[in-house]
């Protein structure tokens, strides 16, 4: 079990995917279970910042997240699951602790029903999701790094950056779980770094 932390566009999620590759097993993008709830929520119009109203969305929604695909209510959300609308919401709906306990729930399952190994990217795996990984890794990147990738993942948006800031800002200071590095964590700063050489440095620690 290899947990890896870290806000946006500090290279989690590829250089997650890719050392999944590598060691043959399974990835889990934890932020996919807090965007699709957050699509639940906005598709019915329900306030993102009303607790009991979006934890009803959240506990009865049908969510299928598979290896490669998302499927909201049999729909296929894959796509949607990264639009604006969603990234400006995500922050408030992932916030909530009741939220955070059914998704944290839903994401053990996922790697029990896959056989208990994974490489598992979000915020909160070494701390809360799989205190017991094998390798904690904290991915992190200078804001303006981070930025100008967010900014070239998503071309349509001219607000990724900025958005991406305040999102970080509001993922920190929570109260439930909050971004933070696990005790037992390797950081590692991707700023200066391609990502051949982050992975490279990770599967070595697996070594
Ligand atoms: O990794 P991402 O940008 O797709 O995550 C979207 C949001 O979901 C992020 O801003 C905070 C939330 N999230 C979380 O609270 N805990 C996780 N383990 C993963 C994501």
């Amino acid at each position: 079990m290899i947990a890896i932390d870290g806000p946006a566009g500090s290279g989690k999620s590829t250089v997650s995917r890719l050392i999944a590759e590598r060691l043959g097993i399974p990835h889990l993008d934890t932020g996919a279970f807090y965007r699709t709830a957050t699509l639940a929520v906005l598709d019915d119009g329900v306030d993102p910042g009303n607790p009991e109203g979006v934890l009803d969305v959240v506990k009865t929604m049908d969510m299928e997240i598979g290896d490669a695909t998302v499927l909201l209510e049999g729909r296929d959300v894959t796509r949607a699951i990264r639009s604006a609308s969603v990234s400006d919401q995500v922050s408030v709906v992932s916030a909530h602790p009741a939220v955070r306990t059914i998704l944290v729930d839903a994401q053990r399952r996922w790697v029990e029903e896959r056989g208990g190994s994974c490489v598992a990217e979000g915020r909160d795996i070494g701390t809360v999701v799989f205190p017991q990984a094998d390798l904690k890794i904290y991915l992190d990147a200078n804001p303006d790094v981070r930025a100008a990738r967010r900014a070239e993942e998503m071309p349509d948006d001219p607000n990724a950056g900025a958005d991406l800031e305040r999102r970080d800002r509001f993922d920190s200071s929570r109260t439930a779980s909050p971004l933070a590095v696990a005790d037992d964590a390797h950081i590692v700063d991707t700023s200066r770094l391609s990502i051949d050489e982050v992975v490279g440095r990770i599967v070595d620690m697996v070594d």
